[in-house]
């Protein structure tokens, strides 16, 4: 399974450094086992129809933190766009690229994907930057705001609580998790240079043994006019 960057397929890039990511030895370990535990979020779905219901044919679209590939690549690629996911986690890359061969996956960790400008038409963050410290999601939001196009869209889905570095199990994995609460976290979109035109807030229960009631938040945004560079 191991490849080099230079992979001239450009697909499923693994390498050493990816593996010690402590969110890739998370999500290696879970694997297909969390698309199964959300696949019920009925939140998620209506998210991905917002933004379908936005999208010219044949958008480009970021998929931050793809996961299994379903369901944000599948209903994206499976309406025609172009999608290109990125997960620090080969064996999520591994599982996208078989479960969704019409979108691209690459392994990388966001914080260091160059990222051009006015590149995606939308970008997805579903439940992606909750291993990043807060520095690190405001500073990937910012990178992110800046690939979009003028007036693209974006979506932001966390778990919104005011916590950091919190150490935690999630689905029987020691994770360490940071987030802002809700009203922080529009705000990190606002300055980030995004109009919030809709949120949901939800509570969700994975369906897990080891899995309780968790606070969802969707924020549905669209890159305002003008962003500082
Ligand atoms: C909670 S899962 C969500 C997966 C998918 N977005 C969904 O909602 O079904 C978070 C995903 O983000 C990935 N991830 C975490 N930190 C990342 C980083 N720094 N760069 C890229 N991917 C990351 C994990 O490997 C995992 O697959």
């Amino acid at each position: 399974m191991r490849r080099h960057p230079s992979d001239p397929t450009g697909r499923t890039l693994v390498t050493d450094e990816h593996r010690q990511s402590p969110a890739a030895a998370v999500f290696d370990a879970l694997g297909a086992a969390y698309e199964k535990a959300f696949a019920g979020s009925e939140a998620h779905r209506r998210s991905l129809e917002w933004l379908l219901g936005r999208l010219a044919p044949g958008s480009r679209v970021l998929d931050v933190g793809s996961g299994t590939g379903r369901p944000t690549a599948e209903a994206l690629a499976g309406a025609g766009h172009e999608v290109l996911g990125v997960d620090v986690s080969p064996v999520m890359v591994e599982l996208a690229s078989r479960q969704v061969p019409s979108a691209s996956f690459r392994c990388a960790d966001i914080r260091e994907l160059p990222l051009e400008e006015n590149s995606f038409d939308a970008i997805c963050v579903y439940f992606s930057l909750l291993q990043l410290d807060r520095h690190e999601q405001t500073d990937v939001v910012r990178r992110l705001v800046r690939a979009l196009t003028p007036d693209g869209r974006l979506v932001l889905a966390t778990v919104p609580l005011d916590v950091e570095g919190v150490e935690a199990v999630f689905m029987g994995q020691h994770v360490r998790v940071t987030s802002f609460d809700t009203l922080d976290l529009v705000a990190v979109a606002e300055e980030a240079g995004l109009d919030v035109l809709e949120r949901e807030e939800t509570l969700f229960t994975p369906a897990h043994p080891d899995a309780g009631p968790e606070p969802h938040v969707f924020l549905h945004c669209r890159r305002r006019d003008t962003v500082d560079a």
